[in-house]
């Protein structure tokens, strides 16, 4: 389940609180749903999962520059699970609207193939503060 996935694959990083490790790596919680509200938001979630993030970003007014590695490897539902516990953990909610990620809407970013500096380029799009 996500909760699992998470700890195994992403914990050792961004901590099992999902608070992260200020300026080394961006926290989670209180983070995840402001990326969801922002339009593009979802799409950009999937896509740090299956290619990564590398490069300058800031998050909360804390400035970060190292690199998330990317989950290519694991299954369409496995993201989709991750995603959807990062997204309702430690106080993060949905954006009222938003329905849990699915397999398929993992599965339908595979085709697009970007790297971790196009991921980057995308997220400055979403207009994050
Ligand atoms: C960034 C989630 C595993 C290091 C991010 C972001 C998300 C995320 C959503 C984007 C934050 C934003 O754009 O504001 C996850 C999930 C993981 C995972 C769900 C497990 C599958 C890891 C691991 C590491 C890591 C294991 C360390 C080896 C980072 C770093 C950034 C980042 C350094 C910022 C990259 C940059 O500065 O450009 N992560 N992460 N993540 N993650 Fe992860």
């Amino acid at each position: 389940d996500g909760a699992k996935l998470y700890s195994t694959n992403c914990s050792g990083c961004h901590q099992a609180g999902g608070q992260g490790i200020p300026g080394v790596f961006p926290p989670l919680a209180g983070h995840v749903p402001q990326i969801l509200e922002a339009k593009g938001g979802r799409e950009y979630l999937i896509h740090v999962m299956l290619y990564g993030l590398q490069g300058p970003i800031e998050v909360k007014g804390t400035k970060y520059s190292g690199a998330m590695p990317a989950w290519a490897q694991l299954k369409d539902g496995e993201i989709a699970a991750i995603l959807n516990h990062i997204s309702t953990s430690w106080g993060n909610k949905f954006p009222e609207g938003q329905k849990p990620f699915t397999p398929e809407e993992v599965g339908a970013k595979r085709a697009q193939k970007l790297t971790a500096a196009q991921v980057l380029e995308a997220r400055k799009a979403l207009g994050l503060k």
